[in-house]
């Protein structure tokens, strides 16, 4: 099984994003896939102009001669993509946006109806699924209600599946170096392994591991806190 992920994150391979996404891969790998972590912020990646040349003159094929061509042959060949990024005003970043908007030429022109509604027919046998890691500044899982609904929307509109959802709360907690809060990322990152392997493995991720990835990292009143004393302090040294 191959596995490519494409990450929105402008802090790319620093952030936090980053770290969920090769604790996946890193278990995914475990269990024999094969796998590859792209930083879409090192790309170049030019704005989809609109023009429906990759329907009308050349189709298939995007006028832009950027990074985006080798990133398709990339998707195309995988069986699972994991679109990431962080959680910029309520969905995904600009960055991965940029990238989604530009795999129109996977599409054809042409529409079909399916389960009340119309969408692009596939120009070709084979896509990727989806898997969908994120992680965001906020303690409430509610956070995340509208980047899911988007990438389910996609999934329909693109006629693939939803594979997986991994959503950090409190995702700045991850890069903190801190005696208490270390033992409980590397715990989180050791579930997210295992829910690499045994997605791998099984297609999908038991319930219970799957819980244990939406609890909070730390209680969410204590995280408030915590948060408003360390922008306190910083911002009383200005
Ligand atoms: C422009 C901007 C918008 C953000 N919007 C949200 C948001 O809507 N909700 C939220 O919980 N966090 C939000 N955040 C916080 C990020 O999701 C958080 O810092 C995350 O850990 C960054 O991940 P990264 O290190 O992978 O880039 C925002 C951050 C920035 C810079």
């Amino acid at each position: 099984m191959k596995i490519t992920a494409f990450n929105g994150s402008p802090r790319g391979k620093q952030g936090n994003t980053d770290k969920i996404v090769e604790a996946f891969l890193r278990g995914a790998a475990k269990a024999g896939a094969e796998t590859e972590n792209i930083s879409l912020v090192d790309k170049q990646v030019e704005h989809c102009r609109g023009c429906f040349n990759c329907w009308d003159t050349t189709p298939g094929k995007c006028i832009h001669k950027d990074d985006v061509e080798d990133m398709h042959s990339i998707f195309l060949a995988s069986d699972v993509v994991v679109l990431a990024a962080p959680l910029y005003t309520d969905n995904i970043t600009s960055i991965l946006k940029k990238f989604l908007e530009r795999i129109l030429p996977m599409v054809n022109p042409y529409f079909e109806y399916v389960n009340g509604e119309t969408r692009h027919t596939r120009r070709y046998d084979h896509y990727p699924d989806f898997i969908a890691i994120s992680n965001c500044g906020y303690p409430e899982y509610s956070q995340f209600q509208v980047m899911s609904h988007f990438y389910k929307r996609l999934a329909r509109e693109t006629s693939v599946t939803l594979k997986l959802e991994i959503y950090r709360t409190m995702g700045e907690l991850l890069k903190i170096k801190h005696m208490l809060l270390n033992p409980i990322v590397n715990r989180y990152l050791k579930n997210v392994e295992k829910a690499g392997e045994q997605f791998v493995k099984n297609g999908s991720v038991d319930e219970k591991l799957m819980e244990k990835l939406k609890q909070p990292l730390i209680p969410e009143k204590m995280y408030r806190e915590k948060t408003n004393a360390h922008w306190k302090k910083k911002l009383s040294r200005l």
